[in-house]
């Protein structure tokens, strides 16, 4: 099983739409996955799917081969104080992937919290705010890398419209990453939502870039369960809150 996140303590970049995105992309693919959705506050990764959650916390199956949701009415702060096995049962569960979706609030915490539980993560950065995403990309690298154990395996750039090589490499080199893929800015994206749109599907340009991150993903290596303990403790000892 390999956990990701497409990470930055930022919100608006992404993260939710390329998770969807991606996961469809594996599923297509015959790879058994699960989105966990513990944004409480839009649920916006159900919504695109058409799942309403239900009471408590359970797996539900979406229309797509191969591809479930866990969809957690709880932030994943509360889920892990609350009671750890929530998220520590999730490694024991037949997936190849599983990814987690939280909102990027102004603590960073719900996405520290989502490292903690994750083997790897995937910077996000949205090019139309890229000086405030490439602070919440450093934030998120330090943190993540460092202190939740958790690894970076590269860098996406959404929203784009011209980017030059230079640019790109300036970026690679702050980040100490490398570039996974480089997603224009499209209407067929941005109406994911009001549309319940998957992008995969519609827009030949987005499916191209998801198709490379997906390549990556496939290389990297089945890990098994993260040390919570150490995790909540941190949770507890206030440096993230
Ligand atoms: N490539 C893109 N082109 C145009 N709009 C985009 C693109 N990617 C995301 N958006 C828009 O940006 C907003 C934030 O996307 P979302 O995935 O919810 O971000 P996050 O989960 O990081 O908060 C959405 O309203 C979406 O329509
Ligand atoms: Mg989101």
């Amino acid at each position: 099983m390999k956990v990701i996140t497409y990470a930055i303590a930022k919100g608006g970049t992404g993260k939710t739409i390329l998770t969807a995105n991606t996961a469809v992309a594996l599923a297509n693919k015959g790879k058994k996955v699960l989105l966990v959705d513990s944004d409480v506050g839009s649920r916006s990764l159900s919504h695109i799917f058409n799942i309403d959650g239900g009471e408590g916390i359970k797996i539900e199956k979406t229309n797509i081969e191969n591809l479930d949701i866990l969809s957690i009415k709880k932030t994943i702060v509360e889920a892990i104080k609350l009671d750890i096995n929530h998220i520590k049962n999730i490694y024991s569960l037949d997936y190849d992937y599983v990814f987690i979706d939280a909102p990027a609030t102004s603590s960073g915490v719900e996405t520290y919290l989502s490292l903690g539980v994750s083997h790897y993560f995937i910077i996000t950065l949205d090019y139309t705010t890229l000086g405030p995403s490439l602070q919440g990309a450093i934030n998120t690298l330090v943190i993540g890398k460092n202190y939740l154990e958790s690894e970076p395996i590269g860098f996406v750039i959404n929203k784009s419209d011209f980017i030059s090589e230079n640019i790109i490499r300036d970026i690679s080199k702050i980040l100490n990453l490398k570039n996974l893929a480089i997603i224009k800015k499209s209407h067929i994206v941005e109406q994911s939502y009001s549309n319940k749109i998957l992008a995969y599907y519609e827009d030949k340009g987005f499916k191209q870039e998801i198709d490379k991150i997906v390549n990556e993903l496939e290389k990297l290596k089945d890990k098994g369960e993260k040390k919570f303990i150490s995790l909540v403790e941190k949770l507890r000892s206030g440096v993230i809150s």
